[in-house]
């Protein structure tokens, strides 16, 4: 049997803390893995701006990811930026990557109880229409409602999971995803998990609430056998890195996820 093993770490990466609840699936799928985070707290949200800048600081992150710990794979773990960017990305560069749009989508159309499903996500992921365009290919019998949930970024950067003013705004922004009647709703935005129990509060116990993390979590790890990058490691160590605040990072994303955040670093970045 053909055996190789590759112990770089893997790199990944989002606007800021949302790509964690995708860490958190990979160390619990892959424990010996090292992962490496970068967290763009500096320039979140992603979602309100155009396709140009969400892609320059993809790819401006890659570069880094690449440069700097000489990754072995990128998990684009923003669904935003594997809207605008992921095309690119995988085009440039020679090393397996992983978006979000994909596993998120597969993991609705598995989940699906019913024809009706909604995608909720950030106004750049739902305009590019990159969800609606994969439905459409792989499960053309569903019906889809999308709405854009602006703001909800911005609670999760302030560690703010449940108060008054994010349940008056989920009230609103969710009304069409009510309207649509859905019997499932994919997180199509890393950042949401986290806002699961507020979500679920204004649309009741009737509908499912997906995350994509674990089947992207999945096609990570069938990616690393295939490429032969399994690493030989049983024991994995996760290290953030900033271009926000290194003390804040460390506090919210403790607070979030409760991972081992003692090694992050800051990174400067160019706004
Ligand atoms: N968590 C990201 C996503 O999945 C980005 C959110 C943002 O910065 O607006 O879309």
């Amino acid at each position: 049997m053909l055996y190789n093993v590759d112990d770089r770490p893997v790199g990944i990466f989002d606007s800021g803390f949302g790509g964690l609840t995708v860490v958190k699936a990979i160390a619990d799928l892959m424990p010996g893995e090292d992962l490496i985070y970068f967290g763009d707290s500096a320039r979140y949200p992603y979602g309100p701006k155009p396709r140009e800048e969400v892609l320059r600081y993809s790819l401006e992150i890659c570069d880094f990811l690449i440069d700097s710990f000489d990754v072995k794979m990128i998990v684009v773990a923003c669904n935003t930026a594997s809207s605008f960017a992921l095309d690119t990305i995988v085009e440039k560069y020679s090393l397996p990557i992983v978006g979000m749009i994909e596993p998120g989508a597969k993991s609705l159309v598995s989940a699906a109880t019913s024809n009706r499903v909604g995608v909720i996500g950030t106004v750049g992921t739902i305009s590019s229409g990159a969800y609606q365009e994969i439905l459409t290919d792989i499960a053309p019998h569903l019906e889809v409602t999308c709405a854009a949930t602006p703001g909800f970024v911005e609670f999760v950067e302030r560690g703010e999971l449940e108060s008054d003013q994010l349940l008056v705004l989920a009230e609103r922004l969710l009304r069409p995803i009510l309207d649509g009647d859905v019997s499932s709703l994919l997180l199509g935005c890393t950042h949401y998990p986290f806002l699961a129990r507020t979500i679920s509060k204004v649309l009741g116990d009737g509908v499912t609430l997906i995350s994509s993390a674990e089947e992207t979590a999945f096609s990570v790890r069938q990616l690393l056998i295939e490429y032969l990058l399994v690493t030989s490691r049983t024991k994995g160590s996760f290290r953030a890195i900033t271009s926000g605040d290194v003390e804040e990072f460390r506090r919210i994303g403790r607070s979030l996820l409760g991972l081992d955040f003692s090694t992050v670093t800051s990174h400067k970045v160019d706004r």
